[in-house]
């Protein structure tokens, strides 16, 4: 180990150090780290307040964590590192839907719905109908695909940000594709809201004079056996903050339309009022990868 390290060798040390990492992944990963957070550091020349002021709010993100909060996800998703991992890996999988940010309020099991099932019984609002096909990237339905749905209530907040007025489980449902691939539930029309601001986020967006809203969306995880888990949204075409989500989310391709549907027989079809509002999206999953084959897994070890 050197001595008198300064801003032309203390880089280099520092990825020195990590030389024996057993695993080559993590090694590139902390070399990379490394070389851009030094460059960061450089450019910024921080005072020593200003690095303890950094070092105190990653401490209160930490610490402004629970169970049913996850303010490390939210700092991501505001910096547009969410989308930005989001967008790398959506990149393998052209053909599928698109994919967009989990967020941080998927932190319940969904409660088991029937297809048709009111997602957010204990919801006031106007009540929509949300239904489409689960479908492989040729086109073939995906029968018993596993459809995971969560939505805020029309006055913006989730079950777990409303102990005491919302049950957990409300605005959530776990449902299955038929034998067609197709799916349809009901929930009430979702409201445009703001991401949580009572923690270190909400500062940071109050500094930078941010605002914290993101359109109307319903969150929808998407699995079948053989295929590549899907996490996305259907966002509610026309609604506010379409072109300026505070978490960089939308996708032109996932904005559809909550068109009103007049057809009685629909209505009565979904056991819902005519007319009643509907919202469409139609979900294309890309086949899982090839699990390696034990000669592959064999040469990689070699390899090692
Ligand atoms: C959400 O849509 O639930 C969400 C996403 C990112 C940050 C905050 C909330
Ligand atoms: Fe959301």
């Amino acid at each position: 180990m050197s001595t008198d390290l300064g801003p032309e060798t203390l880089t280099a040390a520092v990825i020195d150090s990590f030389k024996n990492t057993p695993d080559d992944r993590l090694k590139e990963i902390l070399e990379s780290l490394t070389r851009n957070l030094h460059t960061f550091v450089r450019e910024v020349s921080p005072s020593i307040e200003e690095w303890e002021a950094a070092i105190d709010f990653l401490t209160a993100t930490g610490q402004k964590c629970d169970d049913v909060r996850q303010e490390f996800i939210l700092l991501s998703d505001v910096l547009g590192v969410s989308m930005m991992v989001e967008t790398i890996n959506d990149a393998e999988t052209p053909d599928a839907t698109d994919s967009t940010v989990l967020g941080p309020f998927h932190m319940v099991e969904s409660p088991a719905r029937a297809l048709g099932d009111n997602v957010s019984p204990e919801s006031e609002g106007d009540i929509c109908v949300v239904r489409g096909k689960i479908v492989s990237v040729s086109g073939e339905p995906i029968p018993g695909a596993q459809i995971d749905v969560w939505q805020a209530n029309t006055k913006g907040f989730y079950d777990v940000q409303q102990p005491g007025i919302q049950s957990i489980g409300n605005g959530r449902g776990l449902l299955h594709a038929d034998e067609n691939g197709e799916f349809h539930f009901r929930s009430v029309v979702p409201a445009y809201y703001p991401i949580p601001t009572d923690g270190p986020v909400g500062s940071l967006l109050n500094a930078t004079a941010r605002h914290p809203y993101r359109p109307a969306h319903i969150h929808f995880i998407v699995t079948a056996p053989g295929f590549k888990e899907l996490t996305t949204h259907i966002f509610v075409g026309g609604s506010e903050y379409i072109d300026s989500d505070a978490v960089f989310a939308v996708k032109e391709s996932l904005v559809k339309p909550f068109t009103v549907n007049s057809d009685p027989a629909a209505a009565t079809g979904f056991g819902v009022g005519s007319p009643f509002v509907e919202g469409v999206i139609d979900i294309v999953l890309h086949p899982e990868a090839q699990p390696l084959s034990t000669t592959t897994e064999k040469t990689k070890e070699i390899v090692r």
